[in-house]
């Protein structure tokens, strides 16, 4: 995608975790109670999060995110042989306000001054999105936030990415969407936004159809591809 269709753009749609905030944080601050297992309880979990999201939307068995994220950590914990109900309690109540990347308020603020339209547009229930938003102290920068509660369905579902054209009526071409995971952002292709993966792991491209409009190494190199509003 040239620069000057990313500045065509009249919305600009984030991804919630991995994109605009650091799931892996919660571990981060129980370290002191993992040791040498937190990278792979980290790991594991963020995967079976995802993994259950999937199974659940083709199954048409959902349940919101915070229990998927509930199940997830008791699967990674068991794998890890941990039994410890205030570990589990401390590490989901750090899922509610998980640190943002660097680069991320800042990003956003340069464009909301550029008189854009900013969205979450996450599988997270809306109550986890707003605590983290808000802990975050970037809640206000957002004209919406989306979230799959009332679809009760999961990205890469094109009824997900839907929820933002509908809410902003625009086409999908005038959204830009960011992520950094490499499967949501083929779902968003294939839905038709313009897509920017934050590839801030420097991760191989997935063998999936609808490659990245853009691959950025962080949000901060998002703005200078603008124009204002
Ligand atoms: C989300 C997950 C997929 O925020 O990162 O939707």
């Amino acid at each position: 995608m040239t620069e000057s269709a990313i500045s065509s753009c009249r919305a600009f749609v984030f991804d919630a975790y991995g994109t605009l905030f650091d799931a892996n944080s919660a571990i981060k601050r129980c370290q002191e109670n993992l040791g040498d297992d937190a990278e792979k309880l980290s790991e594991l979990w963020r995967r079976k999060q995802l993994e259950y999201t999937w199974l659940r939307s083709l199954m048409g068995d959902f349940s919101d995110f915070w229990n998927v994220t509930g199940d997830a950590l008791d699967y990674a914990m068991a794998a890890i042989g941990k039994d410890d109900p205030v570990l589990r309690s401390r590490l989901m109540e750090t899922y509610l306000s998980l640190d943002t990347f660097p680069e991320v308020a800042q990003s956003l603020q340069t464009l909301k001054e550029n008189g854009h339209k900013l969205a979450i547009l996450s599988n997270g229930a809306r109550h986890m999105l707003i605590s983290a938003a808000k802990s975050s102290g970037i809640l206000s920068l957002f004209d919406e936030i989306l979230c799959v509660d009332d679809i009760r369905t999961y990205k890469p579902h094109p009824s997900v990415y839907q929820l933002a054209t509908d809410k902003f009526e625009l086409e999908a071409g005038d959204i830009s969407f960011q992520s950094s995971n490499g499967w949501d952002i083929a779902g968003a292709g294939h839905f038709g936004f313009k897509t920017a993966w934050i590839n801030r792991s420097a991760l191989p491209v997935d063998h999936l159809p609808h490659k990245a409009d853009l691959t950025l190494n962080g949000l901060d190199e998002l703005p200078p591809l603008t124009r204002k509003a």
